[in-house]
């Protein structure tokens, strides 16, 4: 008889308050998501999602709470936080997405470097096979970041974010800057790998389309909470002004009437 293991869920929050200086940003997040979801984060700029995707691989600590990734505490002090921990999240940030001065081969090898595998075959072989995943080509490994398009920059980052199979992807406005058509073949990427490697997925995004296509479930963030966390049609139903702003105005309700 096998006795079925309960997944741990990918990311869990308990009670989580964040502050900078007497600045509020976060007060008593609970919530948790459970593995293979696509989480989408939205709220108000400056309401402290950015902040949120840092607190989960440890780049920021709250000032009380507890934060949970693959069933693992993360520690309370940065100095704590080990590789094994900062190994489970891969991630995509909206700003500075590649290191300029480096190669798109060394970008997407980095994460692996700093592992210290320096073995240069091994190394070729897991860029390439990368780098073809994402939908680029072994001629692109030598470009620089300045010689890439809004779109191919967006597939390295993946690249580097994807190297060491994390279980945990995190997303800061993975299209925002991108033309539609760019933005639309990135999303179906992101669903295809999904479905391949069947990571989970916390993502940063005002793109409407993304939530009602991509996300599992959609989390809200206005006045320093959750307020709900759940399948887009129960986001929509909640009753908060946020929501009546964000997804009822005539562009929310062509999106969301298609
Ligand atoms: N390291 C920091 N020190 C001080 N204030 C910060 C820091 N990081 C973010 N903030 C402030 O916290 C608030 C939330 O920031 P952020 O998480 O980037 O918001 P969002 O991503 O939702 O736009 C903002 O007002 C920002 O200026
Ligand atoms: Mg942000």
């Amino acid at each position: 008889m096998t006795v079925a293991v309960p997944l741990s869920d990918a990311v869990r929050f308990e009670q989580v308050w964040t502050r900078f200086g007497d600045k509020l940003i976060h007060q008593n997040i609970s919530f948790c998501l459970q593995q293979g979801q696509i989480l989408g984060l939205v709220g108000a700029s400056g309401c402290g999602k950015t902040t949120l995707l840092r607190e989960i691989i440890g780049l920021q600590m709250p000032i009380q709470g507890d934060i949970f990734v693959m069933g693992k505490a993360l520690p309370k002090q940065a100095d704590q936080l080990d590789l094994q921990i900062s190994r489970l999240s891969g991630v995509l940030f909206q700003k500075g997405a590649l290191f300029s001065a480096l190669s798109v081969f060394e970008n997407i090898a980095f994460p692996l470097r700093e592992l210290g595998i320096a073995d240069s075959g091994l190394l070729q072989h897991l860029v390439m096979m990368k780098l073809q995943r994402v939908g680029l080509s072994a001629s692109d490994a030598g470009l620089m970041p300045a010689a890439l398009s809004g779109g191919m920059v967006k597939r390295v980052a993946l690249a580097r974010a994807l190297i060491l199979e994390p279980s945990l992807l995190l997303l800061d406005e993975p299209t925002s800057g991108l033309d539609p058509i760019a933005s639309e073949e990135f999303v179906s990427l992101l669903s295809e790998l999904h479905g391949e490697l069947a990571f989970t997925v916390v993502m940063v995004t005002h793109d409407l389309d993304i939530l009602r296509d991509l996300c599992t479930e959609v989390a809200v963030l206005a006045d320093h909470q959750l307020i709900v966390k759940a399948d887009l049609p129960k986001v929509l139903a909640f009753p908060h002004p946020f929501i009546g702003q964000f997804f009822h105005n005539r562009r929310a309700n062509r999106v969301f009437c298609n």
